[in-house]
């Protein structure tokens, strides 16, 4: 089963079983929605929150968005990922990030629109959400940081992080083991270059071998594709199905042929290890409403709301 990622914007084929699926999803969705955010506090993120003050602003951002994915679909990863990098208070994006013309495209055609209104934070949140669901729900009136981080080297989650570090990286931001593993479905789309697992193929202890946690029957593969010092070759993050966001990732992690260290750490802890196993044997029965749900989870990481921080005029650059 496929679906959802690019369900209107490039021509994956999805079946209109699926389709209806993800819409009763969303219909779901909605109403947990609805019911946080009428219980949480003014100060906080809201639905709709530019209705009055730039009512376009979510079909602006769309509309970019989807003109952008429409021709390079591989752009939907960094984007989610910038979306993670913001919410770790790092503040918008190096603009050698993949995936900042997306934004920046963006920020002009709203500042065009509503001058000084609509954060930097929010339209990373929207142009994540854009790019992988085609939702319709996030809540929105984030303000941008004053301090700007380059956080180039961070993926979605460190790629090289053990399960101990991992999970205490994402409890250290009030996130779960399970937002782990249903945060690191996101590898689902997207690709990765050789030099990232070069150690993990050739050198993982440093006596010149492989890490005993890939499949061995995957490893000549992975060798064919990247010789040790390739440093431009990119790989499929989730072979066979990158550009589809689909619970194919576990199924490879499951068989040991998870692109990173972190993919395959999900196998060496129970409970993450469970939920592999879950999405993989039940074709991801819970994996979209989970992997919003963390989503949205995480895109209120330390915000900024109110009057605190500002509306960057441009997103690279504090005020
Ligand atoms: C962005 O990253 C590049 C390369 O990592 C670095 O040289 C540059 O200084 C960074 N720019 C900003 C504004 O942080
Ligand atoms: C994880 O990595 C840390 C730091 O490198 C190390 O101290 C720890 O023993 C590792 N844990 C496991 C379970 O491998
Ligand atoms: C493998 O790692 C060891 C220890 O870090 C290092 O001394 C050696 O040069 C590495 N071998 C290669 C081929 O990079």
């Amino acid at each position: 089963m496929t679906v959802v990622g690019f369900l209107i914007i490039t021509p994956i084929a999805y079946s209109e079983m699926a389709y209806q699926k993800q819409i009763s999803f969303l219909i779901l969705q909605l109403l947990f929605l609805t019911l946080v955010l009428a219980s949480a506090n003014g100060n906080s993120l809201k639905l709709g929150f530019y209705l009055k003050t730039c009512p376009k602003a979510e079909a602006i951002v769309e509309t970019v968005t989807a003109d952008h994915i429409s021709l390079a679909p591989s752009l939907a990863a960094p984007l989610l990922r910038m979306h993670f990098h913001d919410s770790e208070k790092s503040g918008p994006p190096n603009l050698s990030l993949r995936g900042f013309q997306v934004i920046d495209a963006a920020k002009t055609a709203l500042e065009k629109a509503c001058p000084g209104v609509v954060s930097c934070a929010d339209i990373l949140a929207l142009v994540a959400r854009d790019a992988i669901y085609q939702i319709k729900v996030v809540p929105l009136g984030r303000r941008d940081g004053r301090v700007s981080i380059a956080l180039e080297s961070l993926t979605l989650p460190a790629p090289f992080g053990n399960i101990t570090e991992l999970k205490a990286q994402f409890a250290s931001k009030g996130l779960s083991v399970k937002d782990l593993v249903v945060l690191s479905g996101g590898h689902t789309v997207g690709t990765s270059h050789c030099s990232t697992i070069a150690i993990r193929l050739y050198n993982f202890t440093g006596k010149g071998d492989t890490d005993p946690s890939l499949d061995p029957k995957y490893v000549p593969y992975l060798k064919s594709k990247c010789k040790p010092t390739d440093t431009t070759t990119l790989l499929e993050m989730d072979p066979g199905s990158f550009r589809t966001f689909d619970e194919a990732y576990y199924t490879n992690v499951l068989k040991r042929r998870g692109l990173f260290q972190s993919d395959a750490a999900l196998l060496a802890d129970k409970e993450t290890s469970a939920y592999v196993k879950l999405q993989a044997q039940s074709g991801g029965s819970t994996f979209f409403k989970d992997f919003e749900e963390s989503m949205v989870k995480m895109g209120q990481i330390g915000v900024l709301t109110g009057s605190a921080g500002e509306i960057r005029k441009h997103c690279a650059l504090v005020n």
